[in-house]
């Protein structure tokens, strides 16, 4: 089985290239921010615990996002494999995940950081903001998010590193060009 991680800050392009993965590998998509929408969108209980977090740009307490994870997961059954975006976002992530598909019997084929400078991040999802209205696309959470992005996300970078499974991928220009990229990446593994 292929496992992608696609890794990178709010904005980096994750749910877009996750998409052109998808349609080229068939891989399984987990976003964990769309499972949370969906969640806050039919009114269920962790959709409310959700959307405190959310609104605040702060990441759901660990041990619910693992939870979740792993139920998503089991739900795919027989699989070419899983694209795993914004999820993980802490060590503590990263390591449940690895424990995870190791009971499995599998592991996380390649970890892709798509690297965009700040000032792009901000055009984009100020931009999507005003077009389509996620309410965590304004510019005060948009800030706090690149801040939980940079203290609890961006370590993983090292750790990813320290598996052997890091690939940097310069994400910012065409979508093309980013995608041929990415196929390269996920080839050479
Ligand atoms: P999540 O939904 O994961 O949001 P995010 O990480 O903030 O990232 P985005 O979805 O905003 O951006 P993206 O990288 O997917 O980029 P996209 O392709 O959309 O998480 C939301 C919240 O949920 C978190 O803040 C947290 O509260 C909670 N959460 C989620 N997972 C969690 C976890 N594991 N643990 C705890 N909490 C969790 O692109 C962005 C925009 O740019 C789009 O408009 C797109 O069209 C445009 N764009 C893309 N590529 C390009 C390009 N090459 N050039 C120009 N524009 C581009
Ligand atoms: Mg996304």
């Amino acid at each position: 089985m292929l496992n992608v991680v696609i890794f990178g800050a709010p904005g980096s392009g994750k749910g877009t290239q996750s998409e052109r993965i998808v349609a080229k590998y068939g891989l399984n998509h987990i976003s964990t921010g769309d499972v949370l929408r969906a969640e806050i969108k039919n009114g269920t209980e962790l959709g409310k615990t959700a959307k405190g977090y959310i609104d605040q740009g702060q990441l759901i307490p660990d041990e619910l996002m693992i939870d979740i994870l792993a139920s998503v997961f089991d739900s795919f059954g027989e699989s070419k494999g899983v694209i795993f975006d914004g999820f993980p976002r802490t060590i503590a992530q990263a390591e449940a995940l690895k424990k995870m598909l190791s009971e499995r019997g599998q592991e996380v084929s390649v970890m892709l950081d798509l690297d965009v400078p700040e000032d792009e991040l901000m055009t984009r999802l100020i931009k999507r903001g005003q077009d389509s209205g996620r309410a965590d696309d304004n510019e005060e959470t948009i800030k706090k998010r690149l801040q939980v992005y940079h203290s609890q996300t961006a370590p993983l970078i090292d750790w990813y590193k320290n598996e052997k499974k890091y690939r940097h991928i310069k994400g910012l220009g065409t979508m093309e060009g980013i995608f041929a990229d990415i196929c390269d990446a996920i080839e050479s593994v």
